[in-house]
């Protein structure tokens, strides 16, 4: 299921994502006794993570993942984990061990990628070659059309066979989600706000454009993709 929704203004997008993310981990603790989640970083999502940390759930049955990290401290302000902390985790009554940062600190961030991706197959309990499927995976968009830290014409878009590895924006290295882990999860939700996005989304839903030039558009989940965008970023697109 494909979904395209174009929202007013970006509070009215905060508001739809929470509706639906609360509905969907709801469902899933119904179903399947927790909820795992992936967060993006950016700009984009920090009033959703603030408004997310108002609500009453069952925080002991949310596991928190990161779809990419910058490889910076924890503590650096460029860090997604910092980002997420400040506006919803350090709000409330979630147990450190429920909350998996990407870990920064190895001299080399291919060792950090294959340090979390180990973690995630534990977590999962899933052996080398098979995928786990997150529940939710949250994802921005730059202008760049990069999603996650799958920059254009980079490596990272192209590695089928880990779930983590290293992305690079320009020199700067990143540690990311794979196409394929993103690809296999329950449901992928992109928030995508302001008019600076608006040439990229032309692309990445344009019949015809190169994957490699536009990442999000090797973002094709097998279950559920939501894009929810403001006006000012998808006044070009019609709605599905
Ligand atoms: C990051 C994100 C990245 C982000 C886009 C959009 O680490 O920066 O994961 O993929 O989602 O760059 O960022 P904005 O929401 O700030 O436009």
């Amino acid at each position: 299921m494909n979904r395209i929704e174009v929202l007013p203004d970006q509070a009215a997008l905060i508001t739809r994502s929470l509706d639906l993310i609360v509905s969907k981990l709801k469902t899933a603790i119904q179903e399947r006794g927790m909820f795992t989640i992936a967060l993006s970083g950016g700009s984009t999502p920090r009033s959703l993570y603030e408004a997310i940390a108002n609500e009453q759930l069952p925080w002991d049955k949310i596991h928190v993942f990161w779809g990419d990290e910058r490889y910076v401290p924890p503590d650096h302000p460029d860090s997604n984990q910092l980002m997420a902390r400040r506006a919803w985790l350090d709000r409330v009554n979630i147990a450190a061990n429920n909350v998996y940062p990407i870990p920064t600190d190895e001299a080399d961030p291919t060792a950090a990628a294959r340090k979390y991706e180990e973690q995630l197959r534990r977590f999962f309990q899933v052996q080398t070659g098979e995928i786990p499927a997150i529940d939710l995976i949250l994802l921005g968009m730059g202008d760049d059309g990069h999603t996650a830290s799958l920059f254009p014409h980079t490596e990272a878009l192209s590695v089928r066979d880990r779930l983590i590895t290293v992305g690079k924006k320009d020199t700067e290295p990143r540690i990311t989600f794979t196409v394929p882990l993103i690809n296999l999860a329950h449901c992928v939700m992109f928030l995508v706000a302001g008019a600076n996005k608006r040439s990229a989304l032309a692309q990445v839903f344009a019949p015809i454009a190169d994957d490699f030039a536009y990442p999000s558009r090797l973002i094709q989940p097998q279950e559920e993709l939501w894009w929810l965008l403001d006006q000012a970023a998808g006044q070009d697109l019609k709605r599905t």
